[in-house]
């Protein structure tokens, strides 16, 4: 059996906006998702609905329903708009059936719920997750896009296992929180080892290199648990890998990103 991943695969892999490759086929996400599968890699994210709409249809296909951990978000389709990528919308009761019929399973192994700044209705979201969490339903509740103050103003009893957040070489703000959910016994989920795939492009380097390097930089953190990564070829999947597999970077490595970051 294959050894669990420190590497997620990320939701922007299903869709075509947020990249700069043309969108993945179906039969190139039913290869990613496998060679993911295939090489430990199950923790599976899906941010907007249409994610969870593909990533639905791809484990059907493979019939591996039961093989990936599912991660999903509250973004959800609204009526004209089903084409867009709409903002985040607070839980309510209604909102999970929705989720797993998109998803096309019983279960959402890590609920997310994305983070903001009014407490109480924040509250309501938490008391509603837990009530999942009793039903069955979802297994682990994360705070997505968590910074420090919804960390401290969570109530002494929540159902909060892990949290997430931005976190690169370029972009290192959520490692304060990190620390903080750590101490509290949360694992620290990082998103996006590259920013986007276009700053792989900006960086101007061989793209392969830079591509590991940043993975690395990541991955090799200790307070990190999981990164995750959106990946829309499966070759990638196996480069990524090899590249985590190679561990921290070397002292003439971190010469080179130091002039990334420093341009
Ligand atoms: N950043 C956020 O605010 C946020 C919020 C919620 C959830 N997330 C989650 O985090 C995931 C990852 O974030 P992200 O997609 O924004 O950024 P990312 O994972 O840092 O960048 C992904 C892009 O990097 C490129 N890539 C991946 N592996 C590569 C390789 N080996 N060689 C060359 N290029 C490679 C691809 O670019 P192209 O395909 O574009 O060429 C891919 O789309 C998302 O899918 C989502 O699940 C992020």
């Amino acid at each position: 059996m294959n050894k669990e991943s420190k590497l997620g695969l990320g939701g922007h892999s299903f869709i075509e906006e947020l990249g700069n490759d043309p969108h993945a086929s179906f039969e190139e996400q039913c290869a990613i998702v496998a060679a993911c599968l295939d090489n430990g890699i199950d923790l599976i994210d899906t941010t907007y609905y249409q994610e969870r709409v593909a990533l639905g249809h791809v484990l059907k296909r493979l019939g591996r329903q039961d093989e990936a951990r599912i991660m999903a978000w509250n973004f959800f389709k609204h009526p004209g708009r089903e084409h867009e990528l709409v903002d985040y919308t607070p839980y309510e009761p209604q909102h999970l059936d929705l989720m797993l019929e998109e998803l096309q399973t019983d279960a959402i192994d890590l609920l997310v719920i994305h983070a903001h700044d009014d407490t109480a209705k924040l509250r309501e979201e938490l008391a509603l997750a837990q009530d999942w969490v009793q039903a069955g339903k979802v297994k682990q509740v994360a705070l997505g896009m968590a910074q420090l103050g919804h960390l401290r103003q969570l109530p002494a009893v929540h159902p909060i296992s892990a949290v997430l957040a931005p976190y690169n070489a370029f972009h290192r703000e959520a490692k304060e929180m990190f620390e903080a959910a750590k101490s509290l016994g949360m694992d620290a989920i990082a998103l996006s080892p590259f920013v986007r795939g276009w700053k792989l492009d900006e960086i101007g380097a061989d793209k392969n290199t830079a591509a590991a390097i940043l993975l690395r930089w990541v991955a090799a953190e200790p307070l990190v648990d999981h990164v995750v990564v959106s990946m829309r070829k499966a070759e990638w999947v196996h480069s990524n890998l090899r590249a985590v597999g190679e561990g921290p970077l070397t002292e003439a490595e971190i010469v080179q990103l130091q002039e990334w970051l420093a341009r």
